[in-house]
């Protein structure tokens, strides 16, 4: 059966795109993981994203234009198997949508992945520079190092 992995933030513009994108590039061609990302917010449903991120995406060899903004719901908690949010307010909005503890369990901080246990947000870089979002890959880019390794061992 397939992994199912939804990474979610406030507009699925800024960073969430981004953290789809980087771990899609490091499963390759894994057919038996499906990466996804959804905002909190409705905003920015079906924009593409935020141009600072699809730079930074690109300065690393990353194409996410063609990902769209979409809003969370709560099949998404049934549908994933792992939800990794980037901060408390994605985690607070992503556990009023679930319906069962089995689904409030699926849901994550994503630097739980690099610092467990000490409650770290990937900071909203959409009021920053252009070094916001530079701080935000490098951050996402260490987390999705954990989970791909995770997900090769079969332990996600
Ligand atoms: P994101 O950043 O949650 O990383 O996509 C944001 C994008 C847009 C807004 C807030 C955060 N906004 O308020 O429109």
């Amino acid at each position: 059966m397939k992994t199912k992995i939804l990474m979610v933030c406030l507009g699925n513009i800024c960073r969430s795109p981004l953290a789809e994108g980087i771990l899609k590039s490091k499963l390759n061609d894994n057919t038996d993981v499906l990466v996804d990302s959804a905002g909190t917010g409705n905003y920015h449903v079906g924009d593409p994203p935020d141009s600072r991120s699809v730079a930074i995406a690109k300065r690393y060899n990353l194409d996410i234009t063609n990902q769209r903004g979409r809003l969370l719901t709560a099949e998404d908690l049934k549908e994933f198997d792992h939800i990794f949010v980037m901060d408390q307010f994605n985690y607070d909005d992503a556990i009023e949508l679930a319906e069962s503890d089995a689904e409030k369990a699926k849901v994550k901080l994503i630097l739980e992945e690099i610092f467990p246990g000490e409650n770290v947000d990937v900071p909203d870089p959409y009021h920053r520079g252009d070094q916001g979002f530079e701080n935000v890959y490098q951050m996402l880019n260490e987390a999705c190092d954990v989970i791909s390794d995770k997900i090769q061992k079969g332990i996600y």
